[in-house]
């Protein structure tokens, strides 16, 4: 096998920060994975870079997931059933799918990143989320080298979590997913900016094709693309608030949006929170917040990964004093 040594992460992470990783090997068969899990160094994966600030030079081994190919296993009166490598590239699976005329994750359409880190972070968007399309995910544990497939129950999927950023957290390596798509698509267009996208398109009878391409023109206008400027789409997650703490809030700042969750309980969008407290289109140097959607950190050339993380500490404290909430981040920091 091919270790790679003193390799720029540069190109294979949409923050676009410069860094270094002492030992990069390349995981094109599963069979790799024997191998590598026999040695002895700390492993970070990186698929398609999307949902990583990097502060440092990875030591250990940076795996870079190349796992290809996309299969139908199954097919009932219902359902077509897909096991999906996990280092395809997600957009790629979207279009794939609703070419097909299939349902279950148009609305996820554009969003960066590999089919690996879908169930990781339970993707979402536009009141869609992976969980509910995936049926089962398979990888190798490291520690007793076997495969495992969890059903979806078994990943104890939530918003924005799942069982692959906790108890299995660098434990595995995910190879493959199997996603359930309906033949019979039952079209999530309830998100208001969806609508008023296909009333612009003179779209009057939705198909899986006209809501991806809805979406991809919404996401088009509100969020960068990576390839331009680096970013890895919301840096923080939308926090959850006790409703007590919300109607505080909102005697306070009567616009403050929110989502129910459970009956206890809201979630508040944290672009609005950071757009409150002044931060949207901020620039500081080289990175900044997206002038177009708070939640955005962007690297606007030769920004450190340490001057986003220190963008974003000062974000959190600013939050915290005005709101009196704790935003957590959503990428993952290296
Ligand atoms: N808002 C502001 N200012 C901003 C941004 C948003 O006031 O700068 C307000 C909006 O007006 C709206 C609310 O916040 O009332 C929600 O905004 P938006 O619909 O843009 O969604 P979001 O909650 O900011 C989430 C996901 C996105 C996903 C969108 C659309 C998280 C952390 N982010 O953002 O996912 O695309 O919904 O469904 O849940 C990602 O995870 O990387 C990502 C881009």
């Amino acid at each position: 096998m091919t270790i790679q040594h003193n390799i720029p992460l540069q190109p294979l992470n949409t923050f676009g920060i410069h860094a270094e990783a002492a030992n990069l090997i390349t995981i094109n068969i599963e069979d790799q994975l024997a191998e590598v899990g026999a040695m002895p160094q700390p492993k970070h994966i990186i698929g398609g870079g999307s949902n990583i600030l990097l502060t440092t030079n990875p030591g250990g081994l940076v795996l870079l997931n190349r796992l290809k190919g996309i299969e139908q296993i199954q097919e009932d009166d219902s359902y077509i059933y897909l096991r999906v490598a996990s280092g395809e590239v997600w957009h790629h699976l979207v279009m794939h799918t609703v070419q097909q005329g299939l349902g279950g994750i148009e609305n996820l359409a554009l969003i960066p990143g590999t089919v690996g880190a879908s169930p990781m972070q339970n993707i979402g968007a536009y009141g869609v989320e992976v969980k509910d399309t995936i049926q089962s995910v398979t990888f190798w544990h490291w520690a007793d080298a076997k495969m495992h497939t969890y059903t979806a129950a078994d990943c104890q999927f939530g918003y924005r979590e799942s069982i692959f950023k906790h108890q299995l957290k660098d434990q595995v390596y995910i190879t493959s997913v199997v996603y359930k798509l309906s033949k019979h698509p039952v079209l999530n267009t309830s998100y208001g900016a969806i609508e008023q996208e296909l009333q612009t398109m003179h779209v009057t009878t939705p198909t899986v094709a006209t809501v991806a391409q809805a979406v991809i023109n919404i996401r088009s206008s509100k969020l960068p693309d990576p390839a331009v400027t680096g970013n890895a789409g919301s840096f923080f997650k939308n926090p959850t608030i006790p409703i007590a703490q919300y109607e505080t809030l909102k005697a306070q700042h009567p616009t403050i949006p929110s989502y129910p969750v459970t009956p206890d309980t809201v979630k508040v969008p944290a672009g609005w929170l950071i757009e409150q407290c002044g931060w949207k289109g901020y620039r500081r140097g080289n990175c900044g917040v997206h002038p177009k959607q708070a939640l955005v950190l962007v690297n606007y050339g030769a920004a450190l990964g340490t001057d986003i993380w220190q963008l974003s500490t000062d974000i959190l404290r600013s939050v915290q004093e005005k709101f009196g909430i704790e935003l957590e981040r959503e990428v993952n920091v290296w």
